[in-house]
This record gives structure tokens, sequence and C-alpha cells, in this order.
């Protein structure tokens, strides 16, 4: 069989039409409206009556929520996670309500909330009532996440309630009409993945926050038996909105959190200033050693250190580089950066790699000595360090930064590797063999070495279990932070059909459809159970459904599916090079600075078809997937400036040279 490669050059009448609106808005979870009222009844308890009455935008005049007798209650879905200010209208002269909140049907109750704290229940919001009227939630009790919403009568007389919303609190900054203002999309024929990349998209909007409403972690009046106290009141960051872990909690700043959020957000809203303020506050914090503390303010006073989150603060000052493109904040930022890097390097000892002292992580046990995770994690931020540098006019430093990273690399593999496992271990006392350490060693470059990087992808595939791919060194953890990179690294190790398996039962089978769950936003962590228990954590309540470290598949797609990489500032330089899977068509695209981005493919086992756009003045690759074992045959009638067109071993064409444009490419079986 042969293929022919066709280039149907500039696709110039394209640009005419381009038009304001925003592709596939059917799937993005944002509200319309600040303003958004329950969708359907969970539960009833006790002497309820009227409770449909609440549903959807209220009209004037109806008939109100009652709730006779002390301790009845109606329970609110939302039918997704929100965020925001309860308000009540009450028609009842007397009496007193309690609202209760939980992101989880698991801890729907008419006593308490779900939890902030390390134990016991948030305790539930109360309004004395006095007169009939409007009440709202005080400015501290803002809820963070909340899918369910129990009103309850928690005093003698009867309750009758005409109104009942919530004021949505999420991207403080954005427009109260325009939170679903998205300049990235993704669609594809399966509708799964389509769900699962606008719940990253949503998950991360809700974690963006008002800086003024940070920390839950006090617990407050917190007697025996008490329920705890709770309050949103501490200042993270200065600025109007900021990038923070999880939407219930912590609402602090994290910074490896970031570096899945982070390229999660720039592909979907471009929400990059609160990414900027989120990383100015751990650059403020930075100690006169270099270096930059394990969380943000106020968590930053427990003195906690981390080898690995301080270098993740240094990669998010790289993301947000790569993605804004904007040179002032990378050279305002990169003297604190140097000097975090001087405080990284001066960690390795006479192996060549780092022995890490400093041994806080993501909440993984035995972050310590010759860690495979923590100096891949370091290659890596060395790597970025070079691209840096040379963009910052420093080439010895450059050269420097490249000579320490191939060192680690050298003394890596014989150290850490263990052939017959095709894992490395954890350090070089144990024959664990975590995920962390082996995802990173190939998102990190460390290993090039294509049969080494095909055996981790299949080994880590060989763990997984009926809920996703476990983490060994978190115990009895899941953790769809590091399952991230390792979807980065089977997607790497172009096995494709292994990372959308992985995407298709976690995040979607798992994390959107199971009844726990919030059908819109994603979970911090799990066991390998499927019980909703987070190894690192005593009080199950705690845990966070709405985690931006969880969003991965939503960058994974665009990047790999979709194929757009940027390689430079704002993608100044980019590469698209789709991977195909078991897909037959995908859309998807996002803007930066420079320009817009997309990549739309189809396939149909005979013909594969491509249309990308990028912006004007921007340079690229495009890497066009052939199916294997087939006599490639190249036709090609392409546009002139295009330097290369070749097949090559990995069964793609590369045709590189490319300027920014409209092009559309067709291979066809002869
Ligand atoms: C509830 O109160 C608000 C504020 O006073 C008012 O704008 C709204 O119309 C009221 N809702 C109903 C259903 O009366
Ligand atoms: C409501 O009234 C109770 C009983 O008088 C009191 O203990 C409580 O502090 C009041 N709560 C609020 C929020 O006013
Ligand atoms: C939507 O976002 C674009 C940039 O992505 C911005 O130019 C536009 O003003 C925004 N629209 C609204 C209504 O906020
Ligand atoms: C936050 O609220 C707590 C409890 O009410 C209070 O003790 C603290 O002073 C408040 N902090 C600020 C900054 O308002
Ligand atoms: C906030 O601004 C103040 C005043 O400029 C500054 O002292 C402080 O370091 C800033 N904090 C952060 C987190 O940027
Ligand atoms: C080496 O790894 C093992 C397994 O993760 C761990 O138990 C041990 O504490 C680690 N050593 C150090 C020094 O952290
Ligand atoms: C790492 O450094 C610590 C502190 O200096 C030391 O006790 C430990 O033995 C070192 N670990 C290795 C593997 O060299
Ligand atoms: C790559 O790794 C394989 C398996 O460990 C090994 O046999 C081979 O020699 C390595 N190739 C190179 C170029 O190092
Ligand atoms: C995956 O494919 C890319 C080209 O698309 C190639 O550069 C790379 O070497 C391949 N990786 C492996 C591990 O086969
Ligand atoms: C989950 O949300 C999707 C929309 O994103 C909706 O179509 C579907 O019905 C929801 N599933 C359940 C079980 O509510
Ligand atoms: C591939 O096609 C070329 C051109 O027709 C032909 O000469 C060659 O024999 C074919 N090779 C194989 C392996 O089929």
């Amino acid at each position: 069989m042969y293929w022919a490669l066709l280039c149907l050059t500039s696709l110039t009448l394209l640009s005419s039409v381009v038009t304001a609106v925003i592709p596939y808005q059917q799937y993005i979870l944002a509200p319309a409206s600040r303003t958004i009222h329950p969708v359907s009844i969970f539960r009833q308890t006790g002497s309820v009556s009227s409770a449909n009455s609440l549903l959807g935008a209220r009209k004037t005049g109806g008939s109100a929520l009652t709730l006779e007798t002390f301790d009845s209650s109606a329970t609110y879905d939302f039918g997704k996670n929100i965020a925001g200010w309860v308000n009540l209208n009450v028609s009842s002269p007397t009496g007193s309500i309690g609202i209760t909140f939980s992101e989880s049907s698991m801890w729907v109750s008419s006593a308490a909330c779900d939890a902030t704290a390390d134990s016991g229940l948030d305790a539930s919001l109360v309004f004395n009532i006095s007169t009939p009227g409007h009440y709202e939630a005080p400015w501290d009790k803002e809820r963070g996440a909340f899918r369910y919403l129990t009103v309850v009568n928690e005093g003698t007389s009867p309750i009758a309630i005409d109104d009942l919303w919530v004021h949505f609190t999420a991207m403080p900054h954005w427009a109260d009409n325009s939170l679903r203002n998205y300049s990235g999309w993704f669609h594809s024929n399966d509708e799964q993945l389509n769900r699962i990349w606008y719940a990253g998209a949503y998950t991360n909007q809700l974690v963006t926050i008002d800086p003024r409403r940070g920390d839950a972690l006090i617990p407050l009046g917190s007697a025996p038996g008490d329920t705890v106290g709770w309050v949103l009141n501490t200042t993270i960051t200065n600025g109007t909105s900021a990038l923070t872990d999880g939407a219930k909690r912590d609402r602090l700043v994290w910074s490896g959190d970031m570096s899945i959020a982070v390229p999660g957000i720039a592909l979907t809203t471009s929400d990059l200033i609160s990414v900027r303020n989120a990383l100015d506050s751990l650059f403020v914090l930075q100690s006169p050693t270099g270096m930059l503390p394990y969380a943000g303010y106020p968590f930053n006073e427990r003195g906690l250190v981390s080898f690995t989150y301080h270098l993740y603060a240094l990669i998010g000052v790289a993301n947000l580089y790569l993605y804004s493109g904007d040179k002032a904040f990378l050279h305002e930022k990169w003297t604190a950066w140097k000097r975090g890097m001087e405080w990284a390097t001066a960690q390795i000892d006479s192996t060549g790699l780092a022995n890490v002292t400093a041994p806080n992580d993501w909440l993984r046990f035995g972050m310590g000595g010759h860690n495979i995770e923590a100096n891949s994690i370091l290659y890596y931020t060395l790597s970025l360090g070079v691209a840096l540098a040379t963009d910052e006019g420093e080439y010895t430093t450059a050269a420097q930064y490249a000579q320490i990273a191939s060192r680690i690399q050298q003394a890596a593999v014989p150290l850490l590797w263990q052939p017959s496992v095709g894992l490395f271990r954890d350090n070089e006392t144990t024959t664990l063999a975590p995920q962390d350490g082996n995802a990173w060693a190939v998102k990190s470059g460390l290993i090039t070495n294509a049969s080494q990087i095909t055996a981790i992808s299949q080994a880590l595939e060989a763990r997984w279990g009926r809920y996703g791919a476990p983490a060994p060194e978190a115990a009895d953890a899941v953790s769809p932070f590091i399952s991230g990179f390792e979807l980065e690294a089977h997607f790497m190790a172009n096995r494709t059909q292994a990372a959308l398996t992985l995407i298709r039962r976690m995040w979607g089978d798992f994390m959107l459809d199971d009844p726990r769950m919030t059908n819109s936003t994603f979970i911090e962590g799990y066991s390998v159970t499927g019980a909703l228990h987070y190894a690192p954590y005593s009080n199950d309540a705690r845990i966070s459904h709405a985690h931006g470290w969880a969003t991965g598949p939503t960058s994974s797609l665009t990047t790999f599916i979709g194929g757009i990489q940027l390689l430079s500032d704002a993608g100044a330089t980019w590469t698209i090079a789709p991977q195909l899977g078991d897909l037959t068509h995908v859309d998807t695209g996002f803007s930066t600075s420079k320009g817009k981005f997309s990549s739309k493919w189809t396939t149909s086992g005979t013909t594969f078809s491509l249309s990308i756009s990028t912006p004007k003045g921007t340079k690229g690759t495009v890497g066009i997937p052939l199916p294997a074992n087939q006599n490639k045959t190249l036709l090609f009638d392409g546009p002139a400036q295009a330097d290369i067109v070749h097949g090559d071993s990995t069964g793609r064409y590369w045709i590189s040279g490319l300027s920014g444009g409209e092009y559309e490419f067709v291979v066809i079986a002869l």
C-alpha cells in the first residue's frame, strides 16, 4: 500500500471567518452568571414541604420551602461543584436555620459540613432569624467548594424560605458574565475525554480564589466532641486573584500543585495573572540561602523544607514565561532564580546526584538521599535553566547548568536503574520502584534510551488496578497528581493507547462517574481499593474534591493528542505532532499573546487529514503520523518555505521550517 502526503498550502481564506464564538461551549462547566440556584433535591428528612420551590431561577410569589420541626432538612444538589456565599430569603419572622456543605454525597448531613481540618467535621453555618428578609453568609464564610447544600431547621419555630442561591466566588477577577470566556477548547469523538478536558479546566477555575479568602487550616473552637469552626480570612498574596491547591482546602499556594495546574490553565482560560500572583507569594519568602518555601503564607511559618517543591517554584517561573512570553517577568525573577538553583545544586555530592535532606514532598514518605524523583526534577529544572539563561544572554551559566545536568544523567542510571524490573528504585537503599521518580525520569528527559523509556511505561502500566495507577511511595495511594506525570511518560513513550486507557479509567469511569464524586472537578487522592481514603490523611471528610494538581489530562490531551507543543516563549517556536490512539477525530487549540494555535485532525484508516493554525511570525515543525509497517511513498505539494520533508523510524513525516499560518495536510492510501 502506498501513502501520499498532500499539503494543501496556506488556507488564507479561513482567517477571515474567525469569529468571537467560543467553540464547544456546551461542555464548559463554569456558570454563565455568578447567581446559582440548585438543580435538584438530594434528600429530605423530617417535616418538609415544597422543597422543589427553590430549584432553578426563582419566580416571586411562588410557594416556599417549609421546614416545620426541629432537625427537618432539605439537601439540594447543584449538579456540580461550586463555590461561594449562600443567600436566603426568609419569609418566617423568627427561628434558626443551619446550612451545611459537602463536596461528596458521602458527607451530606444536617449536623455538619465535610471537613477542612485534620480531624472532626466543619460546623454548620447558622442564621438566627429575627425578621423576614434576605440573609447572606458573612464574607469570611464563603465555602470554597460544595456540590450539596443542606438547609436544616435548628430551632423550634417553623422556617419558611422563599429563595435560595449562591453567589459564585471563584475567578474573582473575571467579570460576572464572563466565567465561560475560555481561550482554549478540546473536542474529540470520545465524549468522556471531552468531559474530562472541561472538568480539568473548571477545576482550575474553582481553585482560583480571592487572595483575601485563603487558608482554611486553622481549626477554631474545637472542644472535644464539637464540630470545628472554619473561617476564610487569611490574605495569601497581593493582587485580586490567586491560584491555590484546592477550592475547599488548603486554599494556599503550593508550587508542586502548580506544575500540573499551570499548563492546564494556559491551554484553557489563559488566566496567567493568578499564576503570577501565586508565584510572587513564594518568591517574597525566599530565604537568604536561596531556598524557596514548601508552601506560601501562612503555611511557610511551620518551617517545613522541601527540595522538590523548591524546584517546582523554579519550574513555575519557566512555565509562566513559556506560556506568557513575558521577558520582563523572567528578567525580574532571574537573579532569585539563579540563587534558587545555586541552593539546589549545592545539595549535589560526589556521586553527581543531589542528596535530599529537605524531605517534604507531595506527602509521600522516604523522600531523602539520592532520590530518583528529586534528581529527575533537578535535571529537568537545570534543562529549563539552560534555556532561560540563554534567553537572558548568560551563556556561561547556561553551559554550567548543562554540565551539571549531564553529570546527574550519567550518575542516575548506574546507581538507581533496575534492569530486571524495568524501573528505577527510589534510592540506593531500597528496591521500591516509585511512581513519581519513574514518571519524572521519562518526563524530565533524564533517560534517552528508547528501550528504557518503553520499559518504564510498560512496567508502570502492569501495576494498574481497577481505579488507576498506584503510588507505592505513598502506601495505599492513587495520586491523580503523580498520575498526571505518568500520563506524560506514556505519551512520551508513544504508548498512546496506554495513556488514553489510564485517562478513561481514572479520570472518567472513576473520578467523574463514581456517584461519590462531583461529576465536575477532580479529587486530590484516594485509595487503590477505590475507597475515598487518602493515605496521608486520617480524616476522610477532609479530602479535597477540587484539586488543580489532579487536572493532568487537560494539558496532556491538547499537548499530545492535539500534538501542539510550545517550544519557546508564547509559542515563538512550536511542534505539532498528533498522537492518534483509537480516536478518529480531534479538534483542539488555545491562544497565547502571539495568537491562536490549533490542531484539528480526522482519520478513517485510509485517509488522515490535519488542519493547523499558528500565529504569524512564529516558526514550527509538523510531525504527521503514518501507520506503521507501510510502504511510505511520499507525494508532497507543500509550501515553499518548508525546509525538510522526510519519513523516519518514528513513523512520522516531519515538515520543519514552517512559518506561522494555516495549513492542511492530507495523507491518502493509494
Ligand atoms: C430575594 O431577595 C433579593 C434581595 O432582597 C431580591 O432581589 C429577590 O427578588 C428575592 N427573591 C424572591 C424570590 O423574592
Ligand atoms: C444564634 O443564636 C444562638 C442562641 O441564641 C447563639 O448561641 C448563636 O451565637 C447565634 N448565632 C449567630 C450566628 O448569631
Ligand atoms: C475574553 O477573553 C479575551 C482574551 O482571551 C478578552 O480579550 C475578552 O475581553 C474577554 N471577554 C470578556 C467578556 O471578558
Ligand atoms: C480571622 O478569623 C479569626 C476567627 O474569627 C480571627 O481570630 C482572626 O483575627 C481573623 N483574622 C483576620 C485577618 O481577620
Ligand atoms: C505585597 O505587597 C507589599 C507591598 O508592596 C509587599 O511588601 C509584599 O511583599 C507583597 N507580597 C507579596 C506576596 O507579593
Ligand atoms: C529510601 O527509599 C525508601 C523507600 O521509599 C525509604 O523508605 C527510605 O526512607 C529512603 N531513604 C531515605 C534516606 O529517604
Ligand atoms: C545525605 O546527607 C546526610 C546529611 O549530611 C547524611 O547523613 C547522609 O548519609 C547522606 N546520604 C547519602 C546517601 O549520602
Ligand atoms: C538501551 O537500553 C537497553 C536496555 O537496558 C540496552 O540493552 C542498550 O544497550 C541501551 N542502549 C544504549 C545506546 O545505551
Ligand atoms: C516517540 O516518538 C517521537 C516522534 O514522534 C520520537 O522522537 C521518540 O523517540 C519516540 N520515543 C520512543 C520512546 O519511542
Ligand atoms: C455528569 O455531567 C454531565 C455533563 O458534564 C452530564 O451529561 C451527566 O448526565 C452527568 N452525570 C450524572 C450521573 O449526573
Ligand atoms: C515500496 O514502493 C516502492 C515504489 O513503488 C517499491 O519500489 C518498493 O519495492 C516497495 N517496497 C516494499 C517493501 O514494498
